[in-house]
């Protein structure tokens, strides 16, 4: 007899599961998280090799044809910013246009080349996980990509779709509330999206926040990009080619590490003759020769001048013990126009450990409450997850399946 009761009660619990319903994903990628689309017109280019004018929109982001010498130089040419220091915002240059194309569609977020190669994986490992429980492809699971190029202060149009997308997401699934599965600078716009936004909305539209590898406090990898560049952890892409479009990105200054995690006594920047920390910002893009760079650090540093609270459940997911730059050490008579050796402490290999975890102060008491306003705030640290390869590590996708059954 007591099987059978037992049994009743395991139906009992699928059926309300069901009518309840599986909590529907919006996945917002990082930095470099999803495809670009580019269309040209140009009246000149850097190589002959370099097309002028394309009949239509094509892929440009992580196209591997494009990345190969000299094409490479083009590739920069067309994907670098202009930045206007009177309007203090960004444009393509002349005759390109850039689109980010399938907004609400997960398969530009989970693979980077529309082709569906191997090395544009990106959100496909955890979509397949989560279409194995029951989810379905542009019903349940819905992707957000944004001009990763740009930060907030740019992608206001960003924060406005997204509201809706969430809204039409919870009506389409049966009035149930979202769930916001983010990666990397993917969870710095979510929280800037969760700040915007009214206590009782996110009590009604929104389930949890998901992040992954989110730098909440930046990262000192940003410095080192504008210093020498980021080859992407390719063998073929050189640091210094990639760095002529990097340094045009408002990302990357917003990505900066924040005074609210570094301390002015932390060296960040060594020479032998000056030792930049976090204050010296201003006269450290002014000695690499970077004006723009501090422009844009003080168009995005309203973005991390405060650290409130998300406001909803938050799942902070995120990797240690890989060696992450922590300072740039330029050899005694060398100046910032050299090679610097990267001193390292703990991270995620991209993110310092401090960043990582800064989530975790949200779980802070105040008063009767938290800091997150009573809601839980579970972090899930990984040793030896990579900062991209934790979008393929078993242990987050397992972790991820349960929650979502919850
Ligand atoms: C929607 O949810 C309600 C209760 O929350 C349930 O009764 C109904 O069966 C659900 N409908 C579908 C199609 O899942
Ligand atoms: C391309 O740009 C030229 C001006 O440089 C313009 O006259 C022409 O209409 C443009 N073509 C298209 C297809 O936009
Ligand atoms: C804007 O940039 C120009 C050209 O680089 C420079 O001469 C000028 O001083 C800058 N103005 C401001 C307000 O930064
Ligand atoms: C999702 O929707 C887009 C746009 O409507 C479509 O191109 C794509 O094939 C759909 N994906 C799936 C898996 O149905
Ligand atoms: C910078 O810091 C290093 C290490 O602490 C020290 O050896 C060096 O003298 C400092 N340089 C200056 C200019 O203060
Ligand atoms: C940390 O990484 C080292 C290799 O770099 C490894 O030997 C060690 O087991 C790791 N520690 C943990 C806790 O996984």
């Amino acid at each position: 007899m007591p099987s059978i009761k037992i049994s009743f009660l395991f139906i009992y619990c699928i059926l309300a599961q069901n009518s309840l319903g599986l909590s529907p994903v919006i996945l917002i990628p990082g930095d470099g998280g999803s495809q670009l689309e580019a269309k040209l017109n140009k009246t000149s280019v850097v190589h002959y090799i370099c097309a002028k004018t394309s009949t239509d929109y094509f892929n440009i982001w992580l196209n591997l044809e494009l990345l190969v010498p000299f094409v490479i130089d083009c590739w920069v040419d067309n994907l670098k910013l202009e930045y206007d220091n009177v309007t203090r915002t960004t444009r393509d240059p002349e005759g390109v246009s850039v689109r980010i194309p399938g907004w609400g569609n997960p398969e530009p977020v989970e693979w980077l080349d529309p082709s569906h190669d191997k090395t544009g994986a990106y959100f496909n490992s955890i979509a397949d996980a989560l279409v194995k429980i029951g989810y379905v492809r542009n019903v349940s699971i819905k992707g957000a990509p944004y001009d990763f190029r740009k930060a907030p202060n740019e992608n206001a149009d960003f924060f406005v779709k997204l509201k809706t997308l969430v809204e039409e997401t919870y009506t389409t699934n049966n009035k149930t509330a979202v769930t916001l599965l983010v990666h990397s600078m993917g969870g710095s716009m979510a929280l800037h999206f969760l700040r915007l936004q009214k206590q009782p909305w996110k009590d009604q539209y929104i389930r949890r926040l998901i992040s992954l590898s989110a730098p909440w406090g930046g990262a000192v990898k940003a410095l080192k990009v504008f210093a020498i560049g980021d080859d992407l952890g390719s063998l073929i892409l050189r640091e210094s080619v990639m760095r002529a479009e990097q340094i045009t990105c408002p990302s990357l200054a917003w990505l900066l590490p924040s005074p609210l995690f570094w301390k002015p006594a932390e060296v960040l920047v060594q020479t032998d003759k000056f030792n930049y920390t976090i204050n010296d910002l201003q006269k450290l893009f002014t000695d690499m020769d970077l004006p723009n760079a501090w422009e844009m650090r003080k168009d995005t540093e309203q973005y991390t001048r405060d650290f409130s609270a998300p406001g909803v459940e938050v799942h902070c997911v995120y990797g240690y013990n890989i060696s992450t730059v922590e300072r740039l050490v330029y050899k005694p008579g060398t100046w910032l126009d050299g090679y610097p050796t990267l001193s390292g402490g703990d991270g995620d290999g991209t993110v310092n450990l401090r960043s990582l975890t800064a989530c975790e102060h949200w779980a802070k008491r105040r008063g009767r409450s938290t800091l997150n306003g009573g809601k839980p705030v579970k972090s899930l640290p990984l040793a030896n997850a990579e900062h991209l390869k934790i979008l393929h590590d078993q242990r987050v996708i397992d972790y991820i399946t349960t929650v979502m059954k919850i």
